[in-house]
């Protein structure tokens, strides 16, 4: 089925809308629900071998649906110890969004589609080389991506091979509570925003594993749990891990 544009352009306008308020508003769920994510990437990047030759190929990190870059801005403070061993990269296709992110820091942040430099593109499609990174992580995204296998990959076509890891962390439609918010949402973009289409939604755990697989990942985990966000909401989150084989 051909993705709908309807969606898109929804999922931007929200976004433009959002862009200036949204690091002080989503704070107090984006600092506890980074922190997963964060680990493991930062326990993929120090695992692997130290390179023999200086100058080496720095660890390049893309972050699919970057945002305003908090998590970016983790991922450099996390391993500024390593020096320039980390290449940090993000791909938004909101370009307000990229813009807050800019203001924040200097890693490359790249608009992977917008409702006006691009209209036919769909937001998952990564303008990068085939096998040029070794990690891809995406959080708080993924509910978005119309066709989630092609998203994943696209995710996978860019991630170099055997060793290639995947970080996805988004909200887990196996809990009650993300079930209710997504359908308040549904109902607020059917009816109250007018768009014929609902956002496309989270997914559950199982859904999550079956999907990494069915996109050619190998050792596939998923980790299912609560994060306290906004100090007294218990949120349903998982984090998958995988690599290419
Ligand atoms: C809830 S925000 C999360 C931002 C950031 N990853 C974070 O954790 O703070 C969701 C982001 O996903 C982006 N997004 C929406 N649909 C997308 C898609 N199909 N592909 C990539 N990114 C998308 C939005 O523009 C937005 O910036």
């Amino acid at each position: 089925m051909a993705p709908s544009r309807g969606v898109y352009q929804a999922i931007h306008d929200e976004y433009r809308d959002m862009a200036t308020w949204y690091d002080s508003f989503w704070a107090s769920y984006t600092d506890p629900v980074l922190r997963r994510p964060a680990e493991e990437v930062v326990r993929i990047i120090r695992r692997r071998p130290p390179p023999r030759e200086p100058p080496a190929a720095a660890v390049t990190v893309l972050d699919v649906g970057a945002g305003t870059g908090a998590l970016l801005r983790r991922l450099r403070d996390e391993t500024s110890d390593l020096g320039g061993l980390v290449a940090l990269v993000g791909a938004e296709p909101s370009g307000e969004m990229l813009e807050q992110a800019r203001r924040k820091h200097t890693v490359p942040l790249i608009l992977t589609c917008s409702s006006s430099n691009s209209p036919d593109q769909p937001p998952e499609d990564l303008p990068f080389a085939d096998e040029s990174t070794d990690i891809v992580v995406s959080t708080s995204a993924f509910h978005f991506f119309v066709d989630k296998v092609d998203a994943l990959r696209e995710m996978r076509r860019v991630l170099k091979r055997e060793g290639g890891s995947l970080v996805i962390t988004d909200w887990c439609n196996d809990y009650l509570l993300v079930k209710l918010y997504h359908l308040l949402e549904r109902i607020r973009w059917n009816f109250a925003l007018g768009y014929s289409e609902a956002y496309p939604g989270p997914v559950t755990s199982e859904e999550m594993a079956k999907l990494v697989r069915d996109a050619g990942f190998d050792n596939v985990r998923i980790a299912t749990y609560r994060v306290r966000v906004f100090g007294f909401f218990f949120w349903g989150t998982h984090t998958v891990t995988a690599t290419k084989p």
